[in-house]
């Protein structure tokens, strides 16, 4: 293998480029090509590639976002797009790809390594956490401390003021950011996707709470919870107790930002662990960190197979809450 294309794809995460650095300067090392491709498949689809040297990734370890850009392509979707993609990369020379992102960058990945035989190997970068084979993601620790820094403003506020505040965390399909925001900001609700509870629960333990003397409470909402987002929440405590609500959303806040040490270290690992897993022949899987150890895991199993929440976590948080 003599020249290796890395991209970025779907949402971006706090340490995508302290992975493409690690991309970089790995295939370099080891004296290979690198070819960036920029706006993910999007991008590679109208052949938007550069070369990639050393000062391409210079001082970017610290940065939020991705130098190449990102996007999420329905036109990828299409079998023909991925026809033009394999031959566009093979123009460039390209023998093996690293694709940087969620399970929906992986899903393309291991389409365009079925149809056309483009090595590929993947690396988790999302702040959902959502991927299977992988205790965390890039940009997953980030963005929890960047929504536990927020809790912990709103929090004072909350007791300044007597209020009870719903506060909405990222993660549409997941709740795997709430529930750790949940429990590192003291959260006395987490109301997460997996879990169903019914806002006549949040009532009740909210009522309760009072009961026992709180004057202040703070219920982080997943994204996607089946009662909808933090706005919807409040307005029917509101309706149901009459107790006076506000609701703060985090949004793409939790997106941006300088990633913590822990993901541009996990970025790092996993972004030189890509290159030797294309340089050693592998394709059409996902490296990643499993109790401190690198896994290879296949890259269909990482949308397959579902990553439990840490229930323990919950019923903690929970029981410290009270
Ligand atoms: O997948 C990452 C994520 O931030 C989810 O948590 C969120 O639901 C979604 O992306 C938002 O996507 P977009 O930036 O396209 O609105």
């Amino acid at each position: 293998m003599k020249t290796i294309g890395v991209f970025t794809s779907g949402g971006d995460a706090p340490g995508m480029n302290a992975c493409l650095r690690a991309v970089v300067r790995t295939a370099l090392y080891e004296e290979l090509r690198v070819v960036g491709v920029r706006r993910g498949y999007a991008g590679m689809l109208e052949g938007e590639f550069q070369k990639m040297d050393h000062t391409s990734v210079s001082n970017i370890i610290q940065f939020g976002g991705t130098v190449l850009k990102t996007g999420r392509s329905e036109e990828f979707l299409r079998p023909e797009a991925r026809a033009k993609v394999a031959g566009l990369l093979r123009d460039e020379g390209i023998e093996g790809l690293v694709a940087i992102g969620g399970d929906g960058t992986f899903r393309g990945a291991h389409d365009l390594w079925a149809e056309h035989k483009m090595p590929i190997i993947g690396v988790p970068a999302t702040i959902d956490n959502d991927v299977y084979g992988t205790d965390a993601t890039i940009g997953y620790d980030s963005a929890v401390n960047t929504a536990v820094q927020a809790i912990d403003r709103i929090r004072d506020t909350a007791i300044s003021h007597e209020r009870l505040f719903f506060v909405e965390v990222m993660g549409r399909q997941a709740g795997f950011i709430a529930l750790e925001v949940g429990a590192a900001g003291g959260a006395e609700m987490i109301l997460l996707p997996e879990y169903d509870t019914s806002v006549e629960e949040v009532c009740e333990t909210i009522k309760a709470g009072i009961a026992q003397g709180k004057t202040s409470s703070i219920v982080v909402v997943a994204e996607g919870d089946e009662e909808g987002g933090a706005l919807e929440i409040a307005r029917k405590v509101h309706r149901l107790t009459g107790i006076e609500c506000r609701a703060t959303i985090l949004g793409h806040t939790q997106r941006g930002g300088n990633p913590t040490a822990r993901d541009r270290v996990l970025a790092s690992k996993l972004g030189a662990a890509a290159v030797r897993a294309l340089m050693a022949g592998e394709a059409d899987k996902m490296v990643g960190m499993a109790a401190g150890e690198l896994s290879l895991t296949p890259l269909a199993d990482t949308w397959g197979k579902k990553k439990p929440l840490d229930e323990r976590l919950y019923e903690l948080a929970s029981i410290l809450a009270a």
